[in-house]
C-alpha cells in the first residue's frame, strides 16, 4: 500500500477555521455553529488526504451536509453518481452513499479503488432479492425481459437485462420494446412506472424501509393550513402516497423542481437530509421537513470517510465474472440515457 504522511492531531485551529469558513458560510443555517469546530478538522484532513491519495468523494443526495457541502466532489441521484463513477480520472473513489452505488462504481471501474467508508451501509431494496429469484423468475415467465433498479446487488444486476434508476425508470422500460417486462425489486417504483407506460410489468415486493413509512394522511396534514405548500415525493412511496403529491421524482429530479419552480414553501417526501442540502441552495425557500431517516446513508460520518482514507478500507471487490455481467446491465442502462437504446 501507497505511504501516506502522518495524520496530525485534529484540533480546531485557527488556520482550519480560516480554510473551511467559506464552507461554513455556505452552510450555517443548517449547520448550528456549535458544531463546526468538530466538523472543520475532519474536512481540512480529508481534503489534505483526498490530494495525496488522488481520490474523488462522491456523494449521494442524502449524506448530511458536512459530508454534502463539505467534502464530495461530485454528488447526486443514483443515476448522475454511476455516470460520474465512469468519467472519473481519480485514482481513488470514496462513495458516501450505500453499499450498491459502492458496487455500481466499482463494477464501473474495475481499475479504480473503490472504498465504502462503512460496509454495513446496505439498503432493504437490494436486501429483498437474489440472483437466483431472478433466475426463478425468468424460468417462470421466459422471454420476459429483466429490468433491475440500481438498488440491487451486482449479482442481481448480473442476472438481469439492464438496469434502472428513479429518474429512468420509464425511458429504461420503453426501451425495451417489450409489451411485459420483469420490473425489480422496489414494487411500489413499479407500479408509479405501470402508471407512466403501457407496458405490462410483472413486480416483485420488495420495498424501501424510508419511503415506505410515509402516509397519504401525513402528506395532507402538511397541506392543512399551508394551502401554499408544493409536495414534492420519491417513486419508492406508496402509491396512496404518491397520489397526493404535486410532482414525483428522483432525488435530483425534486432538487431541479424547486430550483426551476422556486416555490415559497416545499415538503419533500424522501430522506431527511435532502431537505438540509437543497436548503443551502435555496435559503428563500421554506422548507418543511418531514424526518424519515435512511440508517443506512446515515452509517457514513466524516469520521468514517477520514478513516477510509487513511486506511484505504472498506475496499469494494466484485468477483469478474459477475462483474463483467452486471456491467453490461449497467452500461446498456447509461446508453439508454445517451439515447443508444435497444
Ligand atoms: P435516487 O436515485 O432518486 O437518488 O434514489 C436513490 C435512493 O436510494 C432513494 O431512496
Ligand atoms: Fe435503500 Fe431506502 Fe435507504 Fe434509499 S432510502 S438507500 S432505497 S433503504
Amino acid at each position: 500500500m501507497q505511504s501516506i504522511s502522518a495524520t496530525p492531531v485534529l484540533e480546531y485551529t485557527a488556520q482550519i477555521a480560516a480554510a473551511t469558513a467559506p464552507i461554513f458560510e455556505r452552510v450555517k443555517h443548517v449547520i448550528p455553529q456549535v458544531e463546526w469546530p468538530v466538523h472543520a478538522p475532519y474536512i481540512a484532513e480529508i481534503e489534505r488526504l483526498k490530494k495525496e491519495r488522488n481520490a474523488v468523494v462522491l456523494a449521494h443526495n442524502y449524506q448530511t451536509p458536512e459530508i454534502f457541502h463539505g467534502v464530495a466532489d461530485l454528488s447526486g441521484d443514483s443515476l448522475a453518481l454511476a455516470r460520474l463513477a465512469a468519467e472519473t480520472d481519480a485514482d481513488v473513489i470514496v462513495l458516501c452513499g450505500v453499499h450498491f452505488m459502492a458496487e455500481t462504481a466499482k463494477i464501473l471501474n474495475p481499475g479504480k479503488t473503490v472504498l465504502i467508508p462503512d460496509l454495513k451501509a446496505g439498503c432493504s431494496l437490494a436486501e429483498s432479492i437474489t440472483g437466483a429469484d431472478v433466475r426463478l423468475l425468468r424460468q417462470r415467465y421466459p422471454g420476459v425481459p429483466v429490468v433491475t433498479y440500481v438498488n440491487t446487488s451486482a449479482e442481481v444486476k448480473a442476472e438481469c437485462d439492464i438496469c434502472c434508476t428513479s429518474a429512468n425508470a420509464v425511458e429504461v422500460v420503453e426501451s425495451l420494446g417489450a409489451e411485459r417486462v420483469i420490473f425489480l425489486p422496489d414494487e411500489y417504483l413499479g407500479q408509479y412506472v405501470a402508471t407512466q407506460t403501457d407496458v405490462e410489468l410483472i413486480l416483485w415486493q420488495g420495498h424501501c424501509e424510508v419511503h415506505e413509512r410515509f402516509t397519504a394522511a401525513e402528506i395532507r396534514s402538511y397541506r392543512s393550513g399551508h394551502q401554499d405548500v408544493v409536495v414534492l415525493a420519491h417513486p419508492e412511496c406508496p402509491q396512496d402516497v404518491l397520489a397526493e403529491a404535486d410532482y414525483v421524482g428522483s432525488t435530483s429530479g425534486m432538487i431541479g423542481y424547486v430550483g426551476d419552480h422556486k416555490p415559497s414553501r416545499v415538503v419533500m417526501i424522501t430522506e431527511c437530509s435532502m431537505s438540509d442540502n437543497v436548503a443551502v441552495e435555496h435559503p428563500d425557500v421554506e422548507f418543511v421537513r418531514p424526518c424519515n431517516l435512511c440508517p443506512h446513508m446515515k452509517r457514513i460520518t466524516l469520521p468514517k470517510i477520514l478513516h477510509s482514507l487513511q486506511t484505504m478500507t472498506h475496499a469494494v471487490e466484485v468477483a469478474p465474472q459477475v462483474a463483467e455481467r452486471a456491467r453490461r446491465s449497467v452500461e446498456r442502462m447509461l446508453e439508454v440515457g445517451r439515447g443508444v437504446g435497444r
